[in-house]
C-alpha cells in the first residue's frame, strides 16, 4: 500500500468540492495525463525565492546576477535527470512540450522538399501537426491492440531509405499509457540514418529515462517535455538537443536575449540555448520544474513506476468485474505501459460518466479523444468519416474515458472509483436521467 507520504507530497489533496446532491467530498484526481497538481516544494520554492527575483540575463544587480545564476545553474539538473550530455547538449526553456516540438520542427526544417518525418499513429496531436507543413510526413503503423509496430517502423524507413530525417515517437502513450521500445526504436532510426526525437510528456514524470550517450547507438537524440505534468505547472518545458542544431540561423522566435549585435541591416546571432529563448526567462517556472525534478529523484522513480503500476493493476482488476466496462488497451502485466486506462461503459456516452463521477463523488477524470483523435479513432475503430469532433454538446461525438494517475494516488480512491461504477451500471436509466437534464 502506499505511504501516505505521498499524497502529502501535493497541495490540494485534502480539497472538498461539491457534488450534485449538494454535498462535498474530497477531490479525487485520476486525470493526471493532463495535468498534474503542484508540488509543495516546487511552490515553496517559487516563494522563498520571491525575495530575491530578478530579471535573468539583463542586470548587473546582485539580484539579478542570482537570478541569472540560478536559471542557467538549472539546466545541469535537467540534463542530469535524464543523463543528456552536458558538454554536447542544449538543454533549451520552453513553455511545454508542444512548443518544444514546434520549435524544433523549425530548426530541423531545411526546405528540402524531399525530407521525411517519420510520426506514428499513436501520437497526440502536437507530435504530429508540427510537422506536417514542413516536411513529408508518414506515420508508423499501430497494431492490433494499438501498441506501435516495429516491423512497421522498418519497412518505412525501408520505404523512405535516405530520406527520412527525423523518427519522432511518443515515449508513453497519453491515451494507453503504452511505453515504447525508445532505445530500440533509437537503434533502428540509427541505422537508417535518422534521428529520433522523443516526445516524453507522458514518460518524463512516470519513468527513468536515460538519453545515452552519443556514441551509443540507442542514443536519444532530442527529448521534449512539460513542467506541468511532473508537478510543477508554471509554465516552464524543456527541449534537449545537440547544440549543432541550434547553431545555425534564425530562432522562429526572435527579440530580446537571441541576439549578440543588432543593427539596422545586420543581426548577429547569439548561441544556444540562450538564443532559442526569445525575451525574459520563465525563471520562477525553472525554479519550480528543478523543484520538481529533486522531488521525483527523491521519492526514486524506480518507486513511483511500481506504485503507478499496483494503482493500474489494482484498477484493471477491479474493472473487469463490472459488467458493460470495456477497456481500450491490453491488459498484459508483462507488457510496458505507465498507469493509464482507458474504458467505455457499454449504453453510455464517455462524457456523461465522465460527469457522473464527478458528480457523485469527485472524481475527476478526461473523456473523448485526447488530443490524440487519429489515435483514438483506430483504437475504438470509427470509420473513416466519423470524426472526434470538438462539439461537446453532440451526443454522438465518439471518444472514451481516461484514468492516469500519478505518484500520490492511492488504493482507496480506486475503491471509491468502483464503487461509483457499479452504482451506474446497476443503476443506469436513473442516472443517465439525472445527467441527461444538465446536459
Ligand atoms: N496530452 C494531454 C492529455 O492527454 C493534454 O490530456
Amino acid at each position: 500500500m502506499i505511504p501516505y507520504t505521498y499524497k502529502n507530497l501535493v497541495v490540494g489533496n485534502d480539497i472538498k468540492i461539491p457534488l450534485k446532491n449538494g454535498n462535498y467530498a474530497v477531490a479525487i484526481n485520476m486525470d493526471n495525463a493532463a495535468t498534474t497538481p503542484p508540488f509543495a516544494q516546487a511552490l515553496q520554492e517559487i516563494v522563498n525565492f520571491a525575495p530575491m527575483y530578478s530579471s535573468v540575463h539583463r542586470g548587473s544587480g546582485y539580484k539579478s546576477k542570482l537570478s541569472t545564476d540560478l536559471y542557467e545553474a538549472s539546466r545541469a539538473t535537467i540534463a542530469r535527470f535524464v543523463k543528456a550530455d552536458q558538454s554536447r547538449d542544449a538543454v533549451i526553456f520552453v513553455k511545454n512540450t508542444t512548443e518544444a516540438i514546434n520549435k524544433l520542427s523549425y530548426r530541423l526544417c531545411d526546405g528540402n522538399e524531399k525530407s521525411v518525418v517519420l510520426s506514428t499513429e499513436m501520437e497526440h496531436h502536437s507530435n504530429d501537426l508540427p510537422w506536417r507543413n514542413k516536411f513529408r510526413v508518414d506515420y508508423v503503423e499501430i497494431d492490433h491492440d494499438g501498441r506501435l509496430s516495429m516491423n512497421s517502423l522498418v519497412e518505412k524507413l525501408e520505404q523512405y531509405r535516405g530520406e527520412v530525417i527525423l523518427v519522432t515517437v511518443t515515449g508513453a502513450s497519453n491515451v494507453t499509457g503504452y511505453l515504447n521500445p525508445i532505445h530500440e526504436i533509437a537503434e533502428i532510426a540509427h541505422k537508417y540514418q535518422a534521428k529520433l526525437l522523443v516526445d516524453g510528456a507522458q514518460m518524463v514524470p512516470h519513468i527513468q529515462i536515460d538519453m545515452k550517450s552519443f556514441d551509443s547507438p540507442q542514443h536519444i537524440d532530442y527529448l521534449a517535455f512539460s513542467g506541468h505534468k511532473m508537478y510543477a505547472p508554471f509554465g516552464s518545458g524543456v527541449l534537449i538537443g545537440p547544440v549543432d542544431t541550434f547553431n545555425k540561423g534564425a530562432p522562429e522566435y526572435t527579440g530580446g536575449g537571441t541576439v549578440r549585435s543588432v543593427t539596422r541591416n545586420e543581426v548577429s546571432w547569439g548561441d544556444p540555448p540562450q538564443k532559442e529563448e526569445a525575451g525574459t526567462p520563465n525563471l520562477m517556472g525553472v525554479l519550480a520544474l528543478q523543484a520538481a525534478i529533486k522531488m521525483l529523484s527523491m521519492v526514486g522513480m524506480q518507486n513511483i513506476c511500481r506504485h503507478e503500476f499496483d494503482l493500474w493493476q489494482y484498477t484493471v482488476d477491479r474493472l473487469r468485474s463490472i459488467p458493460g466496462i470495456v477497456l481500450h488497451c491490453d491488459i498484459d502485466p508483462g507488457k510496458p505501459r505507465i498507469g493509464i486506462i482507458p474504458f467505455s461503459l457499454d449504453g453510455m456516452h464517455h462524457a456523461l460518466v465522465a460527469d457522473i463521477l464527478s458528480g457523485e463523488a469527485g472524481i475527476a477524470v478526461r473523456s473523448g479523444c485526447f488530443c490524440a483523435q487519429p489515435y483514438v479513432r483506430k483504437l475504438i475503430k470509427l470509420t473513416q468519416t466519423q470524426t472526434c469532433k470538438k462539439d461537446k454538446q453532440s451526443q454522438d461525438r465518439p471518444g472514451v474515458i481516461r484514468i492516469s494517475y500519478g505518484l500520490y494516488n492511492d488504493f482507496n480512491e480506486i475503491d471509491v472509483l468502483i464503487q461509483i461504477l457499479s452504482r451506474i451500471v446497476e443503476r443506469k436509466d436513473y442516472y443517465i436521467q439525472r445527467y441527461m437534464k444538465l446536459r
